[in-house]
């Protein structure tokens, strides 16, 4: 399936929907006929059709050897547009949402043996799925979770028990970014030829991606919830120059790079659109771009460019496409 065929939908009901953490609901959805529902690998995300309307997405965090039930956790966002306020207040055991099946850009290599999992937040979900794998599989991991305290951590007790808590890290600030976890010796070198998974906020990401530019990029990993961060209030739009072709194409404000290409007739592969898969990589042949993705590397910011989330800075660009 690309990015633009329409998700499979599933109408599945609300089982649970039950605090954790402060500020965090646990949700589980059920076939309602008790049918088994399609399966999962750990980092796979489904979307959630909000009683308000909204359509949000969330990563799956239960164990994805369980077949019968779909868990997710959302966070109560204040400062969002009520999708997750809306799902915590409205909705409860019994009744029927629509939910698309499960699709993942943030799968774990089979191949790999050791994992560093750094989690920021609710930004633990995809993580807690991919606990449950890799210990199904009898591989190694090692997470290091940010949290502000204990009241606000989600599966604190089950990340403390004595099976797991010499494999975990859980890290409190106290919302004070000068307490905030230093991981540059936890990043300063790569063992065991680990596989790291990071989610969490965008500044956690953003400062993991920086300290890991001496790793191997096929061995780092980001999960961005949320398209909105890649756009900022101060955009302007810019003309982004086809060289295959020799078209000159208008990027307005409130358009990718990439959405501008679909429109021309082009047709590119997008996997994420959120600049953390890698797939709609793209050679950057003039102009300098505003890189705001977690995939390339600094040394490969120069002529490359992830055209679902970058820009240009200034001037315009030309990209080989
Ligand atoms: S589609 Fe995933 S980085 Fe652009």
């Amino acid at each position: 399936m690309t990015a633009t065929d329409p998700p499979i939908t599933l109408p599945l009901r609300v089982t649970r929907n039950e605090q954790i953490a402060e500020g965090i609901h646990l949700l589980e959805f059920c076939d309602p006929r008790g049918n088994l529902l399609p399966e999962f690998s750990a980092g796979a995300h489904v979307a959630v059709r909000v009683p308000n309307g909204l359509l949000r997405k969330y990563s799956l965090c239960n164990d994805p050897a369980e077949r019968n039930r779909y868990q997710i956790a959302v966070k109560r966002e204040t400062n969002g547009r009520g999708g997750s306020i809306n799902l915590i207040d409205a909705v409860k055991a019994g009744d029927e949402l629509t939910v698309t099946a499960p699709v993942n850009d943030f799968g774990l290599p089979s191949r790999a043996q050791d994992f560093l999992f750094i989690a920021g937040g609710i930004g633990v979900t995809p993580i807690r799925a991919m606990i449950r794998q890799v210990m199904a599989e009898g591989k190694r991991f090692r997470l290091f979770y940010c949290s502000r305290s204990p009241e606000t951590t989600a599966f604190r007790d089950e990340l403390s028990t004595p099976q797991l808590k010499h494999m975990v890290t859980i890290h409190y600030d106290e919302g004070d970014t000068s307490r905030s976890l230093d991981l540059r010796p936890i990043l300063a070198e790569r063992k065991n030829r680990e596989h790291l998974y990071c989610c969490g906020p965008r500044p956690l990401m953003e400062a993991v991606r920086a300290m890991t530019d001496h790793w191997s990029s096929t061995a780092v990993h980001f999960e961005a919830f949320s398209e909105a961060e890649t756009h900022k209030a101060d955009d302007k739009p810019f003309k982004v120059k086809l060289a295959r072709s020799g078209a000159v194409l208008d990027v307005p404000t409130d358009r990718t790079i990439l959405e501008a290409l679909r429109e021309h007739g082009l047709e590119v592969p997008s996997s994420c659109e959120t600049g953390t898969c890698g797939t709609c990589r793209t050679k950057l042949l003039d102009g300098e771009a505003d890189h705001r993705d977690l995939f390339l590397a600094e040394h490969e910011r120069k002529d490359t460019i992830m055209i679902c989330v970058s820009r240009a800075r200034g001037g315009n660009l030309t990209i080989d496409r």
